[in-house]
Formats: C-alpha cells, structure tokens, sequence
C-alpha cells in the first residue's frame, strides 16, 4: 500500500488541479519510499524537500489566479491556508538547513493530511463555484 494512495474520489473535476494534486500525491510517494530504503536520511531530505515545495507552491498559485480571475469570495481565506502550509513546510527545510533534527516522516504525514483535508474543505468549494464559469477546464 503506498504511502499516499491517490483515489479516485479526491478529484475535484478540473483536470488541471487533480493532475497537479496527482503529481504532488506521486511526489510525497516517491520520497517516503526513499526514506523507506535509505536513499534519503532526516538529515539529508531537505534538497527533495524543496521540490516538493517548490510544486505545492505553483499548485497555490494555479488556484489562486483562478480564484483571481472568478472573482472568488472566499480568495484570501483560501490562499491563507495554501501560505500557512507553504510556510510550515519552508520551516522545516530551514532547520534541516540548520542542522537540527527532523522528522521527514512526519512532515510528510504532514503534507499528506493537510493536502486531503484541504481538498476537501477548500478546493471543493472552490471547484463548485469555477465549474459553473466557462474557463475552467
Ligand atoms: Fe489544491
Ligand atoms: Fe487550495
């Protein structure tokens, strides 16, 4: 069982978000199953962790310029929360950074749980609002 099974139920039916949630699901499997055999180490992981961000961030952005453009409501509660999780995840790679001990494990669980939620409460809504406007796809 991987680590972060992706369903078919977490779509949210803008082919462009799920295939980006998709991709950042397959990235989070990919390392945790390199924690699992040793390629990476608490101490290393922060390089792979960047990536990670990196494509979190451009997913917030994706959204967030289609909330822009939709003239969404609720746009600054819901690029609150993408922020408050880019910013927790940047913490982590600045203590790596540092030298100080994490758990990439629990980061990753982190992510993973965070992500599931918020599609579900956030992304939802706002995929409800944009599948009723033409340009979403
Ligand atoms: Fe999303
Ligand atoms: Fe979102």
């Amino acid at each position: 069982m991987p680590f972060f099974a992706w369903q078919d139920k977490y779509d949210i039916k803008i082919s462009s978000l799920d295939e980006q949630h998709r991709g950042i699901a397959g990235m989070i499997n990919n390392l945790y199953d390199s924690l699992e055999r040793g390629v990476y180490t608490d101490e290393n992981v922060g390089s792979v962790l960047i990536p990670i961000v990196e494509c979190l961030k451009y997913h917030f952005q994706t959204e967030e310029k289609m909330m822009m453009e939709s003239n969404y409501e609720e746009y600054h509660y819901h690029k609150s929360t993408h922020d408050r999780l880019t910013d927790e995840v940047m913490l982590s790679v600045i203590k790596i950074k540092k030298n100080e001990q994490v758990n990439a494990r629990e980061i990753l669980v982190v992510i993973r749980d965070w992500l599931l939620n918020h599609i579900e409460e956030e992304d939802r809504k706002l995929t409800a609002v944009l599948n009723q406007s033409p340009q979403a796809k």
